[in-house]
């Protein structure tokens, strides 16, 4: 999968204003400053794309990028973050919510998580309520530059440790980094992939 074309086409803060469903989507999840915009600016060689910020809470919609014409790149915001993480039952955010549930053409959740991290209790309890909730997943631990081979495998077999408590099968997971663009054609493929089964 070649990224030959990407627009930004709308900023909403409610899923109902959301461009027609007509079109596949992959949307990015994880919790604020996970580099959820940064992956999307890395997949679709551009700096400034999608908006970053090294303060968290830096996205505050969903955001849509339309790519190749085809199908849709989606920037939300984060989980966990101040008081917003607390407005809703599951404590993820209404809009995140709403998003999850009810956008028809969401062909797979990215969900981010920081791979310099031991197992947060936020994670895997969003990545719990996404598989009862049966929306396809995958998901991608970010920001693997910024430690060791040895460190990173550590983090990742704990926190497959921890799933495995909970789920007999384990989602597809990526390790990324969009500073040296690890995990970006493993991403493009399994967009690729969903893309075809979909037609
Ligand atoms: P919110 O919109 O606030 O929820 O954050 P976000 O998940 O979109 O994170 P964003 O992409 O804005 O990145 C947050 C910070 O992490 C920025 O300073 C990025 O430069 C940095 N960052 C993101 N991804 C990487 C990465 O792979 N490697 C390194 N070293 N830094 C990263
Ligand atoms: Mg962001």
């Amino acid at each position: 999968m070649k990224i030959k074309q990407a627009a930004f086409i709308s900023s909403f803060a409610d899923v109902k204003k959301c461009p027609p469903p007509e079109k596949p989507e992959f949307a990015f999840i994880g919790r604020s400053n996970v580099g959820k915009s940064s992956l999307i600016n890395m997949l679709t060689n551009s700096k400034k794309l999608a908006k970053t910020s090294v303060t968290p809470g830096k996205t505050q919609t969903i955001n849509h990028f339309l790519i190749n014409e085809a199908w849709y790149l989606v920037d939300l915001p984060g989980y966990g973050y101040a008081s917003v993480s607390r407005s809703t039952r599951q404590g993820f955010g209404k809009m995140i919510e709403d998003y999850v549930l009810k956008r028809e053409n969401l062909s797979c959740l990215f969900i981010l998580i920081d791979s310099r991290l031991v197992p947060q209790k936020i994670d895997l309890s969003f990545i719990g309520w996404v598989g009862d909730k049966g929306v396809p997943m995958v998901i991608i631990f970010t920001k693997a530059d910024k430690l060791s081979k040895g460190e990173l495998q550590k983090n990742i077999n704990q926190f497959k440790k921890r799933l495995q408590e909970d789920w007999d099968e384990l989602p597809l997971m990526i390790t990324s980094s969009s500073k040296t663009k690890a995990g970006k054609e493993e991403v493009l493929i399994c967009i690729e992939d969903a893309i075809k089964l979909g037609e």
